[in-house]
């Protein structure tokens, strides 16, 4: 049985599809059957970063609407073996995303996969609801800013209440907070909440700080999620974070900041 974890966030622009395509590269190269679905119809961002765009042919959509079957639409990825990406449609309407359609595709993904990552589109859109309904765990992303932290406790709200598991009583979906584009210097002089502030607000469990980094526009430039670049601050903060879902207890580190892509503070033990 798979593990499906949906990425989500109140607001857009916060690094959903960069989170979901490292966290799907990194579980994969920790050997773990991966396959990272893109919910964000009429959007298509996933394909583009994970370099895949040229390769897609049928979408999530087609696959709904009975137009393909699961094979037809699956990329299998370049770089690593056991990874597949299932793209979105750009063109379609977001309508055709059913609750019954997305339901079988994850019936159909649980015998082969270990993992089902989805990327959510922003807020409580259609897609962005059925891409949580069905969550195991979700990683809410959210960047040090009062209005992205205050959505992400919105999205809190939903996932306790609009969810499979919550609506059938079952154990409530694991959350997990991402903090994402990072910038210490930028919290040092209070232009930004520190981590603390975000925890105390949000009280959930921290799997990740991804920094601010160059190695991120790069990285999508390319078509190549960030966690290949590991020596790269951010592909560092991401292959962390992959662990700690693997639910390996790391300490917190902090990437980046004055000495680019150095471990540059750490601090005391696991506080999550
Ligand atoms: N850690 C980061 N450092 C720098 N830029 C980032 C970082 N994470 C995301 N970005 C950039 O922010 C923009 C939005 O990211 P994206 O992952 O598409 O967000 P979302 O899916 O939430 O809309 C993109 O241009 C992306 O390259
Ligand atoms: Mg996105």
């Amino acid at each position: 049985m798979a593990k499906i974890i949906v990425v989500t966030s109140g607001k857009g622009g916060v690094g959903k599809t960069t989170s979901a395509a490292a966290i799907a590269t990194g579980l994969a190269l920790r050997g773990q059957k991966t396959v990272v679905i893109d919910f964000d119809v009429g959007l298509r961002n996933l394909d583009l970063i994970m370099g895949c765009e040229r390769r897609v042919v049928y979408d999530l959509v087609n696959v709904i609407q009975g137009e393909a079957g699961l094979n037809q639409a699956l990329i299998r990825d370049k770089r690593v073996d056991n990874l597949h990406i299932l793209p979105a449609s750009q063109t379609r309407d977001k309508d055709a995303l059913t609750n019954e359609g997305v339901e079988q595709i994850f019936k159909a993904l649980s015998e082969d996969f270990d993992f089902i990552i989805c990327d959510s589109p922003a807020g409580i859109e259609r897609g962005a609801q059925l891409a949580m309904y069905f969550a195991d765990e979700a990683i809410v992303v959210t960047n040090p800013e009062v209005s992205s932290v205050r959505d992400s406790d919105r999205m809190l709200g939903l996932l306790a209440s609009k969810t499979r598991r919550a609506e059938q009583n079952e154990e409530p979906i694991k959350e997990h907070l991402m903090v994402t584009r990072y910038n210490p210097s930028r919290v040092d002089s209070g232009d930004m909440l520190n981590l603390d502030d975000i925890r105390e607000i949000l009280a959930i469990d921290l799997i990740g700080v991804i920094p601010e980094s160059e190695a991120v526009l790069r990285a999508s430039n390319q078509g190549v999620p960030v966690t290949h670049d590991s020596d790269s601050d951010a592909g560092l903060a991401y292959t962390d974070a992959v662990s700690r879902l693997l639910g390996e207890d790391l300490p917190l580190r902090l990437y980046g900041g004055q000495k680019k892509g150095l471990l540059s503070r750490m601090f005391g033990g696991t506080r999550r």
